[in-house]
């Protein structure tokens, strides 16, 4: 039975809670939950709670015992009919869990012998009856019988004593917010002083023997929580905040109230076993579950369907945290490149929907790159057209309006109406339809004046065939033939389909800088020359426009390349401006250096209408790679040489950027020196960011059995650092060989496929190898299905994200689609498919 929700079926629910009362009695395959809720009326309805699995052993309303047939376990229900019920009452109940048996890891399970929860989305249902939907707020008062010797819960410690612990949350919150940990636990202390004064301890909770890899976690909290009082005037709110990491976690981490819980991939680290993206990660989804405080948990989600409300609103302040933070214009090109190749990827195929959807089945499939990301963009857009000002006014408005709330995306858009005053009835579209606006641009240049013609279009999307136009910020400026700027950025605000704008006075005639800092989540399409380019790529003064102008000539290279011809010799020579002062900024120049990948040139063959052929575009890479790496082999060696760091690793964005300059020349030099420069910086490397890089290059050239030995025999014990191990080699595998090295590796017995970061290192690392996932016979797809039905039974919410990788089958030859499809129909037949997985299917497969 597939139930679908619709957000205009949502109605208030017609009960408040004053307070919930949770006692747990810990057992690894019996744990006893008493709840008491004390709820009041207020309008008329049933009460209906929600519970799934639950061995239901008595119910009460206000000590009077109620049937236990009023349960509904079908549809995990429970109904109590309004005629039965005073107007405020006590509701309890006792139930029996089995943490122990749950491997979907949601609700409360165990992770390497430690209790933890997982209630986002509706996980708080497999713990005990409730009211399980965002807009019922209540604070908790919770009480941990159990041995262990650390027990945590939401709020301010109340009392401790032998095999007891009782919290206290003040804070209204809905259950998704709920976290219980109970667990041999060792702190990593701190404090910190807030604005007004308030001393919070801080803690940090590892496994014994890894309390010297949390310490960069503790430190980007600190950072964290000055940032948000600085930057936005938000301060903490209880006299704890605790971090736990756990092994076992089905995504990044969880914002539960004053106790985060982690994924322990982002949250331990040391220069041997974590890598300058790792540490970068973990900075900055501190920073994001620390921001919820007040972005989630004080004001909230009043459904599900606007997740993006808190999601799209706190990635946007982790990115302007990790901007503050590290490099504003590597970053922002590094955002960028996560959008194109998530969202945009996401928005052009079968799984498209808006920031804010309307329907869903199951709404842990909507922990997505468009709510996400894309509900990031939107607010950056919302920015740049109310500017900072208004922004800020906007802001603090909310913050006060809606303090202690559960809200909509309606109420997000009336700050910004009130705060500014500007109409934002257009502007909402970009939180109600999907899919990726492609902005035209033509050119006509006489007597003297340039006018620019914009056109913009979005193609149809699952279920909405009609797609009108939205507002969109069109930042540009103006380069002259000699490379000075003789406009600097403006920003034009599109809001019709067709617009037009003319520029005088400019000189001889300008190339136009477009779409600088990526004013817009939009792609474009303009007739540009090489030569203008590669004059973009050298004299742009906007880093995004001119990053982004290398990668056109590159992709316009590879391209040719993929289709027989000869190609890229215009960007070939361009580089070497790049390559000039690629010391000024180690890290853009890394980023102008490596190639697009192999599925961001399938795409933009797709984009132009042709049918993208994988071994093709691999080939085309490497050869382009190839002749990058010879016409500039001296300068090349000596960046290589320069480039290495000296004395201690740090994790800070310099040496960082130092280290993607080393590797991106190194994956150039691989080329033409066979894997010497790699296998000797693999076994003299101090730090994992370049003995993984090395790694991966000789995985690449196939040099690489002696130094997966010793990474393993090294690493061997440790789970995070094996992940990668797992994940580089089907990643990295030349396309012929990657399938049976991943089969070789599932085969192991430390392929611990339950473990979501271990399942995801060797099957995610696989599909992302574009040539060998879309192999021409199909295995790659088949090998795909047949994990994905393996791990469904097991954990639903896992084996559903991964289907995204069939989300880009359309753009395929028939043959490939025929196979993908055949392997999808394999997992819809499947008896038992989860909600999860079942949903997805049928959306790529419709
Ligand atoms: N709210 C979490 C975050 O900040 C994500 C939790 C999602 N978990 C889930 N099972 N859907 O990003
Ligand atoms: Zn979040």
């Amino acid at each position: 039975m597939t139930v679908t929700h619709y957000l205009a079926d949502w109605r208030p629910f017609p009960y408040e809670i004053a307070e919930t009362r949770l006692e747990f009695d810990l057992a690894p395959r019996a744990t006893r939950v008493l709840s008491q809720i004390d709820f009041r009326r207020l309008s008329a309805g049933d009460l209906v709670l929600d519970g799934i699995g639950l061995d239901t052993l008595s119910l009460a309303i206000d000590g009077k015992p109620l049937p236990l047939d009023l349960i509904d376990a079908e549809r995990g229900r429970l109904t109590l009919p309004a005629a039965d019920l005073p107007d405020s009452f006590t509701f309890a109940a006792e139930v029996a869990i089995d943490p122990e048996a749950n491997t979907a890891l949601e609700g409360l399970y165990l992770s390497g012998g430690i209790f933890c929860t997982q209630c986002e989305a509706e996980g708080f249902r497999h713990i005990t009856w409730y009211p399980d939907r965002p807009d019922v707020m209540a604070p908790f008062r919770v009480t941990i019988n159990s041995d262990m010797p650390v027990l945590l819960s939401n709020g301010n410690p109340v009392s401790r004593a032998e095999g007891r612990a009782i919290w206290h949350d003040p804070w209204p919150k809905p259950a998704y917010l709920f976290a219980l940990v109970a667990g041999d636990l060792r702190a990593v202390p701190d404090s910190f002083t807030t604005m007004s004064g308030r001393k919070v301890a801080l803690n940090v909770w590892v496994r014994p023997g890894d309390e010297g890899r949390a310490g960069y976690a503790m430190e980007s909290l600190i950072r964290s929580m000055q940032w948000d009082e600085r930057v936005y005037g938000r301060e903490y709110d209880l006299d704890v905040f605790n971090i736990v990491a756990v092994d076992d976690f089905n995504m990044g981490a969880m914002e539960n109230k004053g106790l985060n819980i982690f994924n322990s991939k982002l949250v331990l680290a040391s220069p041997e076993t974590a890598t300058d993206g790792d540490y970068e990660r973990i900075e900055g989804v501190i920073g994001h579950e620390y921001f919820h405080n007040w972005t989630g948990n004080r004001i909230t989600c009043r459904d599900w369907f606007q997740l993006c409300l808190k999601e799209g609103l706190t990635v946007f302040r982790d990115q302007q945290f990790t901007a503050d933070m590290r490099s504003p214009a590597v970053n922002r090109i590094q955002d960028v490149q996560a959008l194109r190749a998530r969202q945009f990827r996401e928005d052009a195929g079968p799984l498209a929907h808006p920031p804010r959807p309307d329907r869903y089945q199951e709404i842990n499939n909507f922990y997505t790159a468009t709510v996400y990301e894309k509900g990031a963009e939107v607010i950056g857009m919302l920015k740049r057209l109310v500017g900072d000002d208004g922004y800020r006014a906007a802001l603090d408005l909310y913050f006060d309006r809606h303090d202690g709330q559960a809200c909509t995306i309606e109420d997000w858009l009336r700050v910004f109406e009130d705060a500014t005053g500007r109409d934002l009835t257009q502007f909402k579209r970009w939180y109600t339809d999907a899919g990726t606006p492609r902005l035209t641009m033509t050119e006509d240049w006489a007597d003297g004046a340039l006018t620019l013609h914009f056109r913009q279009e979005t193609a149809p999307t699952p279920g909405q065939p009609d797609k009108p136009a939205r507002v969109i910020p069109i930042a540009l400026g103006l380069i002259g033939p000699n490379g000075d700027e003789v406009l600097p950025t403006t920003v034009l605000e599109m809001t019709a389909a067709e617009q037009s704008v003319s520029f005088r006075d400019t000189g001889a005639r300008p190339v136009v800088s477009l779409l600088r800092g990526f004013s817009a989540p939009v792609t474009v399409a303009r007739e540009i020359g090489a030569d203008q380019q590669a004059l973009l790529l050298t004299h742009d003064t906007d880093p995004y426009a001119r990053w982004q102008a290398g990668r056109d000539l590159a992709l316009d290279g590879l391209i040719a390349r993929a289709a027989g011809r000869t190609g890229g010799e215009e960007f070939t020579r361009a580089i070497a401006g790049i390559l000039d002062d690629a010391e000024a900024d180690p890290a853009f120049a890394a980023l102008c250096l490596t190639l697009p990948g192999e599925e961001e040139i399938a795409t933009a063959i797709a984009a132009r209408g042709a049918i993208p052929d994988p071994a093709s575009i691999h080939q085309a890479r490497r050869g382009l790679m190839q002749e990058i790496g010879t016409r500039h082999e001296p300068v090349l060696a000596r960046l290589y040489d320069a480039m290495a760091v000296a004395g201690p690793y740090r994790p800070d964005a310099e040496g960082a950027g130092r280290r993607s300059l080393r590797l991106a020349c190194l994956a150039l030099l691989t080329q033409l020196d066979d894997g010497a420069r790699a296998a000797a910086l693999f076994d003299t490397a101090g730090n994992m960011t370049e003995r993984q890089g090395a790694l991966e290059q000789l995985i690449a050239a196939g040099r690489d059995e002696q130094a997966l030995a010793a990474f393993a025999a090294e690493f061997g014990d440790n789970r995070l650092v094996m992940d990668k191990w797992f994940m580089v080699q089907p990643l990295r595998a030349a396309p012929d060989k990657a399938l049976a090295r991943a089969r070789e590796l599932a085969a192991r017995a430390d392929f611990d496929w339950k473990n979501p970061n271990r399942f995801r290192a060797l099957i995610a690392g696989f599909t992302a190898n574009h040539a060998a996932f879309h192999a021409a016979d199909g295995s790659g797809y088949d090998f795909l299905a047949e994990w994905l039905m393996r791990l469904d039974p097991v954990n639903p919410q896992t084996a559903a994200r991964m289907c995204s990788a069939f989300e880009t089958i359309a753009r395929y030859d028939s043959a490939r689609q025929v196979r993908a499809r055949a392997a999808l129909k394999r997992i819809a037949a499947m008896p038992g498919l989860s909600r999860n997985t079942d949903e997805m299917v049928s959306r790529i497969l419709a």
